[in-house]
């Protein structure tokens, strides 16, 4: 016996089943229900469709007890592969290609400076893609690993991320249209931020006044994420101080 397991699923169970009464949920909603959720299964969209619901709470209820920065969704998109660059990450130069300087600092919640820390940035290119999954765009592209310096400090030149459309062609698209939403996700760059002993921090950084910021179909926009509008040397400026936290045990599936 499990006993995480049972807590967490009898209260699952039961918020559904107290859905399916106030609503007074037919026997044929029930029976569409089921078998859409076969076709996502089918259609191999079981990440997104609970990453579209309910990823972002989970990343959320981490934020309200973590001493570092602001946690946020991974997305399907991270590739550990990625290599070490040194200024810029690889793009292509392209006509809408417009620069992005992302630079900051990482201490720990002490407010000490930390060894060992090296940060993953990866977002899509100039068309919405990811390189590593979409049309054979090479893994070193678009992303990679930085160092973090003696000081604290890191900074590397890249393009702007534009917004991205989530998978809607399928099942998850179909639902979020019947329900009179949609499928855009505004711009981001994703990081992870990791060091020996220290949790690894996980986040994204969104740009104030961007489309879809208000309104992200994945709900992973948290006030804290979004980047004042600033330009330096002719570039849009992303600066980030991250707060990483001491590694704790955890506890619970999974773990
Ligand atoms: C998805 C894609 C992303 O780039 C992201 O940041 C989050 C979610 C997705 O397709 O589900
Ligand atoms: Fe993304």
């Amino acid at each position: 016996m499990n006993e995480r397991v049972k807590v967490v699923v009898e209260a699952v169970v039961a918020s559904v089943q107290a859905a399916l009464v106030d609503k007074q949920v037919t026997e044929l909603e029930y029976r569409t229900a089921v078998r859409y959720l076969m076709k996502i299964a089918e259609e191999r969209e079981t990440a997104l469709l609970c990453d579209v619901f309910f990823n972002s709470t989970v990343v959320a209820t981490k934020a309200r007890t973590s001493q570092g920065s602001t946690p946020a969704i991974e997305g399907p998109y991270y590739r550990d592969d990625a290599p070490f660059v040194g200024e810029r990450l690889k793009t292509y130069d392209t006509d809408d290609h417009k620069p992005l300087l992302i630079k900051g600092t990482v201490r720990g919640a002490d407010g000490n400076l930390v060894d060992g820390v090296t940060i993953d940035v990866w977002h899509s290119t100039p068309d919405g893609k990811y390189s590593g999954f979409h049309d054979n765009i090479p893994t070193d592209f678009y992303r990679g690993k930085l160092r973090v310096g003696a000081g604290g400090g890191f900074r590397v030149l890249t393009t702007m991320p534009v917004p991205y459309q989530i998978p809607n062609k399928g099942p998850t698209g179909a639902l979020l249209e019947i329900m009179g939403g949609h499928s855009w996700r505004p711009a981001h760059v994703h990081f992870k931020v990791k060091a020996p002993g220290f949790e690894t921090l996980t986040t994204q950084y969104y740009f104030e006044g961007g489309d879809w910021v208000s309104d992200d179909c994945c709900h992973g926009v948290d006030s804290r994420l979004v980047i004042p509008d600033a330009v330096e040397d002719g570039a849009r400026v992303m600066n980030i101080d991250f707060v990483i936290e001491p590694a704790h045990a955890q506890s619970g599936v999974g773990a």
